[in-house]
């Protein structure tokens, strides 16, 4: 498939940082985007900005229904996608582990994990019906490596890397799943670890720069694969 074919692509997590920014970046390039977020007033600018094909829904991917009612409209108007990116994720406030309250815990377990689950329960079946697409879920360096701190966030993305590995082991010809780090980008996520010393970094904008072509590029032969934006 050429890059400059038109792509459904969805996307979690496109109302800030890396995900508003890749929105961008694949509507500027011809594609067809269906975000979401859980910020109403988010997806109302995204909605205002970018009219039909594109669309974009308030829902939090941890709600399993919200995600079956959202895919099977989605499907139902723009057939199956092309290209999955389970995007949206939450990062624990740094602390030690044994510090870290149950229920935050909880939320990244349900966000980080479940919400990507969530997405590929709704979305690939079409997409293996269709025999064709590319599941990308974001990992991290913490899904490769540790660091202090951030054990719950670190925990959800070793578990990302482990659960596309396995996925890509039951894929039929024709799909592929790969868990991609997007790299040190200065958004919300970075400023919630390292405060203002984020800013030294990127910001989205210039990263979807390079990501979002390398993201179109993903195929099959990247099944299982672990990669990094480059
Ligand atoms: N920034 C980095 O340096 C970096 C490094 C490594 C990996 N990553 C990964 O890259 C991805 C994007 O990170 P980011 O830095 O762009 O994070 P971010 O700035 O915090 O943005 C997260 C996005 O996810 C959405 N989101 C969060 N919880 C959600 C939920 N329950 N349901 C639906 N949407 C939800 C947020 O929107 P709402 O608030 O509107 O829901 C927002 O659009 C994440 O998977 C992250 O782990 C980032």
């Amino acid at each position: 498939m050429s890059k400059s074919d038109g792509r459904i692509i969805v996307l979690s997590g496109a109302t800030r940082g890396l995900g508003c920014a890749m929105t961008e970046g694949f509507v500027g390039r011809g594609h067809t985007v269906l975000g979401c977020g859980r910020s109403v007033e988010s997806v109302g600018e995204l909605g205002r900005a970018h009219v039909a094909p594109h669309e974009f829904a308030a829902l939090d991917v941890a709600d399993d229904d919200a995600v079956r009612d959202w895919a099977a409209g989605l499907v139902e108007r723009h057939g199956a996608p092309d290209l999955l990116i389970n995007n949206a994720a939450l990062m624990n406030h740094p602390a030690p582990l044994w510090e870290v309250d149950a229920g935050e815990i909880d939320a990244l377990l349900r966000v980080n994990l479940g919400g990507t689950i969530n997405l590929i329960r709704h979305f690939l079946p079409p997409m293996i019906a269709a025999g064709r697409g590319v599941v990308v879920n974001f990992s991290s360096a913490w899904g490769r490596s540790t660091a202090p701190e951030v054990a719950p966030y670190c925990m959800t993305k070793w578990g990302i890397e482990g659960l596309t590995q396995a996925l890509a082991s039951e894929l039929p010809s024709g799909l592929a799943a790969v868990a991609v780090n997007p790299g040190i980008i200065a958004t919300d996520m970075l400023r919630r670890c390292w405060g203002s010393d984020a800013d030294v970094y990127d910001g989205p904008d210039t990263w979807a720069q390079s990501a979002v072509d390398f993201l179109l590029g993903l195929g099959t032969a990247d099944n299982g694969r672990s990669r990094d934006v480059s």
